[in-house]
């Protein structure tokens, strides 16, 4: 046995149902310790928890697994599936709700909520009595390790998150915290704004327990990603569990609990996991939105939008892919721009209403603002420009917006330099000057300059300037930025490190 000391059966093995015996450790000084953390409980060495009742006693081979009991508050849509599959993995689960007939329900072992497979489970979850529920949640938090919250974040008024239903929780369970001997994990489960986990749910717990953060008690973000009407499935297979976390002791208790069910669990900080939660939903949102205004644009084309997004959705290179979406400088070239204005003309024109679509050109156009707003805060005298084309590896500069950028600075009368290893004096570049001053007049004072800041040498222009923006990740600009002098800063447009420095001198615009 790996414990110096362990309780009794509580019940027989031929018993139907779990055995589960409560296991505490002593060590040499009499105080009471446990394996990892809290309490762990004796199982027995089947897979299964719905096939204890059916294995004899002489079949069975106890072991020892370390498995926290978890209290969850709030017994909706995420807490009660919470509920019944962690109970299905064997974990004891204790429901806490100040609806009491949530509690009522999870106690009769039916489910609260309409969701495919949860009666199932929540009643197999009660009938191996691994799921109780109770409107008493220091009792809750007191009999268990880990606590789940799961209660509502409502819409406010002025458009925020209403966090008055995470405060009462937190507040409670730090009374209950204040009563515990042992190390309590909290797990918050709700969407919140980023910075809500440490600076609202932390503090409420610190206040009511008089524990420190760290010491007494420990804070993870878990976000949820399941699926309603399909969330018991989806438990079982998430698209992703993603635990953030500032102690490593809470980290290895949370991703225990998810070992059984994801061996790829993403470890990230507790702010990127909230803030993770609300991307995923604004993406989805941005998704519905697209297909449906790209669906309204093709029915007043005549046009089936399913036969449409039936082939734009097997691009799985550029359309479905991490591609375009890494934040960075402002889209360019000699395709979206046009493109993006033809569709949004051509639904004007139909008279159909796609203000997604519409308002890509307005953001576009935002990036470039924010890039020289960050540039002239700087305060300084020379910009050099590494990549002046819309993307690397081209001599394409048609609506570069690289440009567009250097025009504003050259209007505040700040001195320019360029390099880019793709626009090399002679009549490709005159060719491509030419066009640009011709498309778009607002750059043609630029382009009458172009001679004068352009440049081949490189290592003078880093030499002579006190700011460099880099538009494009390469080597040679990666090598060009390190060895730049003390003290000049870089705006870096193209996030040349997977890590960026830490350098005070050293920035980005959407990262
Ligand atoms: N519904 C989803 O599919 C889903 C998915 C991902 C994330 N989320 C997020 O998870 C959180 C919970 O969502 P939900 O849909 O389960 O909410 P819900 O409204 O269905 O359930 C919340 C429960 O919390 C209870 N509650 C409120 N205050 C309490 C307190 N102090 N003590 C005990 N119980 C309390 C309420 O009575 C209610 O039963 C929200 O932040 C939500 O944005 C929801």
């Amino acid at each position: 046995m790996p414990f110096d000391t362990y309780s009794a059966l509580s019940r027989p093995l031929a018993a139907s149902g779990p055995v589960r015996v409560p296991i505490v450790k002593r060590d040499r000084r009499g105080i009471t310790r446990v394996w990892r953390f809290g309490v762990g409980y004796m199982e027995l060495a089947v897979s299964e928890a719905a096939d204890f009742g059916r294995i004899g006693p002489d079949a069975l081979q106890p072991e020892f697994v370390a498995r926290p009991a978890i209290s969850v508050i709030g017994l909706g849509y995420v807490g009660a599936v919470s509920m019944a599959c962690l109970s299905h993995l064997g974990f004891e689960m204790v429901g806490v709700d100040v609806d009491p007939t949530k509690v009522e329900a999870i106690q009769a072992g039916k489910s609260p909520i309409v969701e495919r497979d949860l009666e199932r489970l929540l009643g197999q979850g009660r009938r191996n009595h691994l799921i109780s529920a109770t409107t008493n949640l220091p009792a809750a938090v007191l009999t268990t390790e880990v606590t789940f919250i799961s209660v509502g974040t409502p819409t406010a008024e002025d458009g925020s998150a209403d966090l008055t239903y995470v405060r009462q929780a937190a507040r409670a369970i730090g009374r209950a915290i204040a009563m515990k001997v042992g190390f309590h994990v909290v797990v918050l489960r709700c969407s919140v704004p980023p910075g809500t986990t440490l600076e609202v749910v932390a503090p409420e717990i610190e206040a009511a327990s008089g524990k420190r953060l760290g010491e007494g008690f420990g804070l993870c973000f878990n976000p949820e990603f399941l699926r309603e009407g399909v969330a018991v499935a989806d438990f079982f297979e998430p698209p992703k569990t993603v635990v953030g976390a500032n102690d490593p002791k809470s980290e290895a208790i949370v991703s225990e609990i998810y070992g059984a069910i994801d061996d790829n669990i993403i470890f990230t900080s507790i702010a990127a996991a909230e803030m993770v939660k609300y991307v995923d939903n604004v993406w989805h949102a941005t998704k519905v939105t697209f297909a449906n205004e790209i669906g309204r644009l093709c029915k007043s084309l005549g046009i089936d939008s399913h036969e449409v997004m039936n082939i734009f959705v097997r691009d799985t290179k550029l359309n479905l892919s991490p591609y375009y979406l890494k934040p960075g400088f402002a889209y360019g070239g000699s395709c979206l721009p046009k493109e993006v204005r033809a569709v949004a003309h051509l639904a004007a024109e139909r008279e159909v209403e796609v203000p997604l679509i519409a308002s890509l050109a307005r953001s576009n156009r935002e990036q470039v603002r924010e890039a020289h707003r960050r540039i002239r805060a700087l305060s300084p005298e020379r910009v050099g420009f590494l990549g002046l084309t819309f993307k690397p590896g081209t001599d394409d500069i048609r609506e570069s917006p690289t440009l567009e950028l250097m025009a504003m600075l050259e209007a505040d009368g700040i001195a320019l330099e360029a390099y880019d290893p793709n626009l090399r004096p002679g009549p490709n570049l005159d060719s491509q000057i030419a066009y640009v001053r011709h498309a778009a007049p607002h750059l043609e004072r630029l382009m009458a300059r172009a001679g004068e800041f352009m440049t081949d040498d490189l290592e003078a222009l880093v030499q002579s300037c006190d700011c460099l923006v880099v538009s494009h990740a390469t080597d040679a600009f990666r090598k060009a930025v390190a060895g730049r002098p003390a003290g000049v800063h870089v705006l870096d447009l193209a996030r040349l490190y997977d890590v960026p420095p830490e350098d005070a001198h050293y920035d980005g615009i959407a990262w």
